[in-house]
């Protein structure tokens, strides 16, 4: 993940104008840090099959990082989840204003496809990953979670219907990196696999996050816990107790399925997916 760092810095959104905080806003959420772990899954499954493409890879990584830290920011905005720490740094909204959030989003939301559709592969390939990610992280993906999340703070839903939630605003995008992956490596067999495995992991990685919203301090999730009162969270819902237990099932499935994945696979995803499926467990 270091290449990845590397690319990312060298790789962040350029705009010179009379703006004078336009473009160190947009920098500032990619810099704060992250666990990549998206990437990282990008990067895992291209690693598994041929490492020769690591960099072009990274093209992808960048830009499914990208959309996901447009929809953090917007997560944050004072009308969706009202928070003032992101990545252990004050929001956008916080540090400048309201406005530059927004844009920001905006921007980082299309400079991913710009960043997807300049990646050293195909057209072919360009565009079948430009549509998992647009499919994944847009209308009927991760816009969606984000839309049934906001509108139903308050009113709770049955569990059924918020693991649909979590799988929008959440699994479908760790679905898609994985998909994207087998893409890049033109495994298109793997990669309906991987996208069904990736939205088991996704979802158990949504009740982790709002496992870690009771459990965690600010301090240490380096951004505003104790904030899912109003939202349909697996803790608000049914507990710590049963979401832990739901977490578990979850993990023990996950483990099961990671141990048939082929050999280059496994120990090229096992130490990563192996710390996310448990990180509930503390
Ligand atoms: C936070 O995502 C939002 C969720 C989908 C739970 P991450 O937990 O991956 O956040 P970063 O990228 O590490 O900041
Ligand atoms: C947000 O879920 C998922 C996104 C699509 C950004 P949360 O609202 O639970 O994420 P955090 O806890 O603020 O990171
Ligand atoms: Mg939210
Ligand atoms: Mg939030
Ligand atoms: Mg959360």
């Amino acid at each position: 993940m270091q290449n990845f760092e590397k690319f990312l810095l060298d790789n962040l959104p350029k705009s010179k104008s009379i703006h004078p905080t336009y473009e160190k806003a947009l920098h500032e959420m990619l810099i704060a840090g992250g666990k990549r772990f998206r990437p990282a899954l990008i990067l895992g499954v291209v690693g598994a099959y041929n490492k020769l493409i690591l960099d072009g890879a990274n093209h992808v990584a960048f830009a499914v990082e990208l959309l996901h830290t447009y929809s953090l920011i917007h997560d944050d905005l004072p009308a969706m989840d009202n928070s003032p720490l992101r990545r252990g740094k004050p929001t956008l909204h916080i540090s400048y204003d309201e406005v530059t959030a927004i844009l920001v989003g905006d921007a980082l939301n299309t400079y991913s496809f710009e960043v997807l559709s300049n990646a050293p592969f195909s057209d072919y390939t360009r565009v079948q990953l430009i549509r998992e990610l647009a499919t994944n992280g847009g209308l009927n993906g991760m816009v969606l979670g984000q839309a049934i999340d906001c509108y139903f703070e308050n009113k709770p839903l049955p569990i059924e219907d918020v693991k649909i939630l979590h799988i929008n605003k959440t699994a479908k995008l760790i679905a898609a990196s994985l998909k994207m992956g087998a893409i890049i490596v033109g495994r298109e067999e793997l990669a309906k696999s991987l996208y069904d495995f990736g939205i088991k992991l996704g979802l158990l990685f949504q009740i982790q996050d709002d496992i870690l919203d009771v459990t965690q301090s600010s301090q240490e999730a380096g951004k505003l816990t104790g904030n899912d009162g109003d939202k349909n969270s697996f803790v608000t819902l049914i507990g710590l107790d049963e979401s832990m237990k739901e977490a578990n099932t979850l993990a023990n499935e996950l483990e099961k399925e990671l141990n048939n994945f082929d050999e280059n696979l496994k120990n090229e995803l096992s130490p990563l997916l192996t710390k996310y499926i448990n990180r509930h467990r503390g």
